[in-house]
C-alpha cells in the first residue's frame, strides 16, 4: 500500500521593490491602468511564495518530499535571488517581463520546476498584498 497522490506545500517570504509600467506608455497612461504601482520611484512589497507540490507518497520515507530540500530549493531560486532587489532594475529575469505578481509567479515557477523530480507536479502562489493571490501551474 503506497503510492497515494499527495499535496504539499511549502511558504517562504522576501522582501522586493517593482514598477509596473510600460515604456512606450505616458506616465498618465500608466496610471490610468497600473495605478499607484506605476509612481516612478518605485516601492516594496513583502512577497509571500506558496510552492505546491502534487505527487505519489514515497514509501519508502512516507514523504512526497522533505521539506528541507524544498525549502533550500525556494530559497536559493527565489529567496536569494530576488530578497532586497528591485525587479526592475537588478533582475534579468524581467527585462522584458513587468513584475506584476503574475509574471513573479510564472519565473518562479520556471526557476523551481527543473530541481524537481519529473514526477512531481507544481503549482506557485504568489503572495503580494493580504488580499491579492495568483497561482501558476505552467503553461
Ligand atoms: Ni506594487
Amino acid at each position: 500500500m503506497a503510492g497515494e497522490t499527495i499535496r504539499i506545500c511549502r511558504r517562504e517570504t522576501f522582501n522586493a521593490a517593482h514598477r509596473l509600467y510600460r515604456k512606450d506608455w505616458s506616465d498618465e497612461k500608466n496610471y490610468e491602468v497600473f495605478g499607484k504601482c506605476s509612481y516612478p520611484n518605485y516601492h516594496g512589497h513583502n512577497y509571500v511564495i506558496e510552492v505546491w507540490l502534487e505527487g505519489p507518497i514515497d514509501p519508502i520515507t512516507g514523504y512526497l518530499m522533505d521539506l528541507k530540500l524544498l525549502k533550500g530549493i525556494i530559497q536559493k531560486e527565489v529567496c536569494d535571488r530576488f530578497d532586497h532587489k528591485n525587479f526592475n532594475l537588478d533582475c534579468a529575469e524581467f527585462k522584458d517581463r513587468i513584475p506584476t505578481a503574475e509574471n513573479i509567479a510564472v519565473v518562479s515557477w520556471n526557476l523551481i520546476k527543473p530541481e524537481l523530480p519529473e514526477n512531481i507536479a507544481l503549482e506557485v502562489v504568489i503572495q503580494e498584498t493580504e488580499k491579492n493571490k495568483v497561482a501558476y501551474r505552467g503553461n
